[in-house]
């Protein structure tokens, strides 16, 4: 059985608007998901979730299947696996878990099966299954938990850039939602008010360069005031709602250099980022605001091998 972990992931800059070709920048957060395979002789493949249920829920079962069939279809071999899945990230929560599942699940059967995928091909077959599940997706979230680190999407090419010195404190609503559908709403609202719409996408793309640049000049209250600003584009697409709102406010009232939800919206994470003993303050005020609170670094680490037996 061979083990492999991925991380998940928070959006800096750019969510919604790298679906359109616009630039983005997630970086990678120190909570993984697990991903181990046993080959079986027969063509069976079996997935559970470790520990408890709700560490896999069925949603994630499908992205499984579906890196199974790519592999499948790549190797021309109709292998058959025990696959199990233990995660210790909130699911359908903007945090990539669904990108984390997948891509330790294609590592783990590279792995088992000799064929030695690099980081960056795994991220790709990542890519493809994200696609086929929701219809729309961008490369960023496989790419980012397969190489770890801070990352520019920029029409479709891939770089690492300079990590932000500073707590990042995630808070989740609990509330689940599909990436899909908020998309999709996103793609009405687009079809229906299009020279508005456009700008907003377009603007959101400048506040990632612009990102770019404050995260290399490492001028963090910069990065901070350019999250806050994309909340409230995000907010002008529909996505977000009164309980990321809220929490986005309460981190901003206790002292967070800039806080935003992350990812596809309507429910999932926010996420803040703090200097020093603010971090707790923040923490403290968002969980008090109901939010399942935790407070992580930027994970250098992507993907990994854990075990072997
Ligand atoms: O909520 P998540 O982690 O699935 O992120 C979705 C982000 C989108 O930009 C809306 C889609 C994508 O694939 O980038």
């Amino acid at each position: 059985m061979i083990t492999c972990s991925a991380p998940g992931k928070v959006y800096l800059f750019g969510e919604h608007a790298v679906v359109y070709g616009q630039p983005a920048i997630a970086c990678a957060v120190e909570r993984r998901v697990f991903a181990s395979v046993k080959l079986l002789n027969s063509g069976r493949i079996s997935i559970r979730a470790m520990d408890q249920r709700r560490d896999c829920p069925s949603t994630d079962f499908t992205y499984i299947c579906q890196a199974v069939r790519v592999i499948k279809a790549r190797t021309a071999n109709d292998f058959g696996a025990e696959i199990a899945i233990k995660s210790e990230l909130p699911p359908s929560q903007g945090l990539g878990s669904s990108a984390a599942v997948t891509v330790s699940t294609i590592k783990a059967l590279s792995e088992c099966l000799g064929i030695g995928l690099r980081d960056q091909e795994i991220a790709e077959m990542g890519y493809q299954v994200e696609c086929a599940i929701q219809g729309r997706a961008s490369p960023t979230d496989t790419f980012v938990s397969a190489t770890g680190g801070v990352v520019i999407i920029d029409d479709t090419k891939t770089s690492h850039l300079m990590h932000p010195d500073v707590s990042i404190i995630v808070g989740a609503t609990g509330v689940m939602r599909s990436t899909g559908d908020v998309i999709n709403d996103v793609a009405r609202l687009k079809r229906d008010y299009p020279e508005i719409i456009e700008k907003i996408l377009c603007t959101i793309g400048d506040i990632t360069r612009l990102g770019e640049r404050k995260l290399s000049e490492g001028d963090i209250n910069g990065v901070g005031a350019l999250m806050n600003i994309n909340h409230g584009l995000l907010e002008s697409l529909g996505v977000s709602n009164i309980t990321l709102d809220k929490l986005v406010y309460k981190a901003r009232d206790e002292g967070a250099l800039g806080a935003k939800m992350t990812g596809a919206g309507r429910g999932g994470c926010m996420f803040a980022i703090a200097r020093g003993s603010s971090a707790d303050l923040v923490a403290e005020a968002i969980a008090q605001a109901g939010a399942q609170v935790f407070i992580t670094t930027v994970s250098d680490a992507g993907l990994r091998i854990e075990r072997e037996t």
